[in-house]
């Protein structure tokens, strides 16, 4: 890895991550105790409460305001110098409300993760939970991938389902969603941190030392006498 302080052989690697907003993946991040130094929280909004978040738990903040910047091009160069200064090995979009351009993903390929709460490919964009709703699928969840030029579709590192129920509004699903973006998120971070995360010929992602498990999600529940075997 790049650019490690002094203490090298310790330390397994940087990373930054960028919000927008609220900044609950950010804090699920930070109470994981994760394999690596958290450089630094950039946001392109000053008042974004995960700013405040960060500043709670000794991370240093910065911001990159998009309105201050006549176009993407340009907002884009001066958040990657931001980021840079920090040597990252990862960039952690967790929340982060911005289209990238080509050269900013190209800048960072390989190196730059995105939570979405869809089970990609399904649901890319925004108001995922109401649009699930309005197809009336039984499953949905949420996806932590490699960001790609291809919106919302790059790589899938870990996916978390869960069942959607009748009664569900766009918030309570959001809700169930989330909890389990909390979860999923630290892993793939901690997967990468430790080098577990590899992408074979096919662009596909093989993880080393996971466990597989064959339990399957079934919703709405099956009556109990279709269940017995
Ligand atoms: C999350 O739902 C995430 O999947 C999406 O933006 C939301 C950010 O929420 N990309 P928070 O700021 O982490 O609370």
């Amino acid at each position: 890895m790049r650019n490690k302080p002094e203490s090298a052989d310790t330390n397994p690697g940087s990373i930054v991550i960028l919000i927008s907003g609220r900044g609950s993946n950010l804090r699920a991040i930070l109470e994981a105790d994760l394999p690596c130094r958290i450089a630094a929280v950039i946001s392109n909004h000053a008042d974004a409460p995960g700013l405040g978040i960060a500043r709670q738990h000794g991370i240093q903040t910065m911001t990159v305001e998009h309105r201050n910047y006549p176009d993407r091009q340009s907002f884009d160069s001066e958040l990657a110098i931001c980021i840079d200064s920090f040597h990252p090995d990862l960039v952690v979009l967790a929340g982060f409300m911005r289209i990238l351009t080509h050269e900013f993903v190209m800048r960072y390929k390989n190196r730059l993760i995105n939570i979405h709460p869809s089970l990609l490919p399904a649901y890319g964009g925004l108001n995922t939970h109401a649009r699930a709703l309005q197809d009336g699928v039984k499953i949905h969840g949420c996806t932590v991938h490699f960001v790609t030029e291809d919106l919302d579709h790059g790589p899938i590192i870990i996916q978390a389902a869960v069942p959607v129920f009748m009664d569900d509004t766009p918030a309570t699903l959001g809700a169930r969603v989330l909890h389990q973006e909390h979860r999923i998120f630290p892993q793939a971070i901690r997967w990468f941190c430790n080098g577990q995360l590899n992408l074979d010929a096919d662009g596909i992602v093989r993880i080393q030392d996971t466990e597989q498990r064959e339990t399957a999600l079934i919703s709405p529940r099956m009556e109990s006498r279709q269940c017995a075997s």
